[in-house]
C-alpha cells in the first residue's frame, strides 16, 4: 500500500455515522472517496452524505454509489478531508495544483474539522519550500492580474492544458502558478492577493486545518494544529 493510500485510510478513523463529508479534489482525496464510498457500501458508516470540491470528486463519488448534498442544502460539514500540496509547521497549507482550489476553500471554511491527508514529501519548514503558489483568477484583464502579482515578487506562469490551451478551473476562471519562492507572512501576502479586484483566491489555506495526517515510510503520523493544543 503506498502513502497517500495509508493516509486515506487513516482518515477513515474520524468519520462516524450521519456525517457531511467534505471531498477533496486530488489524487489523494481520490483515494479516500474511493475508500469511503467502499466503507459506506460494506456497511461500516450509515447515512454519510458527501460534499463534492470538484465535477471529477463529484463524479467518483457518484459512481462510488455516496449520496451527496450540495453546500447550500447541508449549511456545514462535519468534515472535510483533502489533499494539500504543502503543509507548514502550523498547518497551514498550499493547495490548488490539482486546479479546484476555490471550491475547495469554500467548503473548507464551511466545516468543522479539516484534515488534510498526505505523504511525508509535503511536510515542509515554510511555504513555497518547493511548489507554486496557485492563483484563481478573471479571464477578464487576466493579464493585469498577473502583472500585479509580479510586483509582489513572484514569477507567475499560466497553468496550461497539455495542449497548450489555458486551463480553466471548474468555475470558468483562469489560473496562475505563482513562484514566491519562500513565503515568510501566508496571511499577509493572502490578504495581499485576495484584496486585489479579479483576483478570487488563493491556494493558501491559513488556520483552516485542524489536523493533517502524513504517511511515509514509518507508518503514519497525526498533526495537529499547535494554536489548538
Ligand atoms: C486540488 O486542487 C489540490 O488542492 C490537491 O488537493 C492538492 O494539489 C494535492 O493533490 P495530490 O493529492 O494529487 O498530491
Amino acid at each position: 500500500m503506498n502513502a497517500k493510500t495509508r493516509a486515506a485510510e487513516a482518515a477513515l478513523n474520524h468519520i462516524q455515522n450521519d456525517m457531511i463529508v467534505g471531498l477533496g479534489s486530488g489524487s489523494t482525496a481520490s483515494i479516500f472517496i474511493e475508500l469511503l464510498c467502499q466503507a459506506v457500501r460494506e456497511g461500516r458508516f450509515k447515512n454519510i452524505r458527501g460534499v463534492p470540491t470538484s465535477i471529477q470528486s463529484e463524479k467518483l463519488a457518484r459512481q462510488g454509489g455516496l449520496a451527496l448534498i450540495d453546500l447550500k442544502t447541508a449549511g456545514r460539514c462535519d468534515v472535510t478531508v483533502d489533499g494539500a500540496d504543502e503543509v507548514d509547521p502550523d498547518l497551514n497549507l498550499i493547495k490548488g495544483l490539482g486546479g479546484a482550489l476555490l471550491r475547495e476553500k469554500i467548503v473548507a471554511q464551511n466545516t468543522e474539522q479539516f484534515i488534510a491527508i498526505v505523504d511525508e514529501s509535503k511536510v515542509v519548514p515554510y511555504l513555497g519550500h518547493h511548489c507554486p503558489l496557485p492563483v484563481e483568477v478573471t479571464q477578464f484583464a487576466y493579464e493585469v492580474h498577473a502583472a500585479y502579482i509580479q510586483s509582489l515578487g513572484a514569477r507567475v506562469e499560466q497553468r496550461r492544458n497539455p495542449d497548450g490551451s489555458a486551463f480553466t478551473s471548474d468555475n470558468g476562471n483562469y489560473y496562475f502558478h505563482c513562484h514566491f519562492g519562500r513565503i515568510d507572512r501566508p496571511a499577509e501576502l493572502d490578504q495581499a492577493l485576495r484584496n486585489r479586484a479579479g483576483i478570487i483566491e488563493t491556494g493558501l489555506f491559513i488556520r483552516i486545518a485542524k489536523r493533517a495526517i502524513v504517511a511515509g515510510e514509518s507508518g503514519v503520523r497525526e498533526l495537529t494544529c499547535p494554536a489548538d493544543q
